[in-house]
């Protein structure tokens, strides 16, 4: 079979189309997969809480990238670094006490609230819970 050069073409910016699509979906995509599916959450240990510095912890529950922060009441919270916006992975702030979005500005204080830009919802919050020192995650923090 003869390949024409506009089948060619047609099928050349057919796969760029596809894996452009791809690319972009990907990360919405990661985000919308786990509430879809009724992800079922299991507890894993985050950190020491002696480890605990104002830069926070980065760490990664069930593939979703998060964070464990100090707030500046000294309490620890943490979130997933997933933007509710369209899927980029959000900057923890310490100077600033909160999370900043790399790819159109978003913002979202320290309790994940939405406080600029696009995004239109908070950061989903992960239940913690200290024990003998370390702390764990356990599921999304209700409400959160
Ligand atoms: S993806 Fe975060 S503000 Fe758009």
């Amino acid at each position: 079979m003869e390949v024409t050069r506009r089948r060619f073409l047609s099928i050349f910016f057919g796969i760029g189309s596809a894996l452009g699509l791809g690319a972009f979906a990907a990360p919405l995509i990661r985000y919308v997969y786990p509430v879809l599916k009724g992800t079922v959450y299991e507890k894993q240990k985050i950190a020491a809480v002696a480890d605990v510095t104002g830069d926070g912890v980065r760490f990664d529950y069930q593939d979703i990238p998060s964070m464990l922060i100090q707030k500046k009441d000294k309490s620890y919270a943490a979130f997933s670094l997933v933007c509710t916006h369209l899927g980029c992975i959000v900057k923890w702030e310490p100077q600033n006490f909160d999370f900043h979005c790399p790819c159109h500005g978003g913002k979202f204080n320290e309790n994940g609230k939405n406080i600029a830009g696009p995004p239109p919802k908070p950061l989903t919050e992960w239940n913690i819970t200290q024990e003998a020192g370390q702390i764990f995650v356990n599921g999304v923090k209700s409400g959160g």
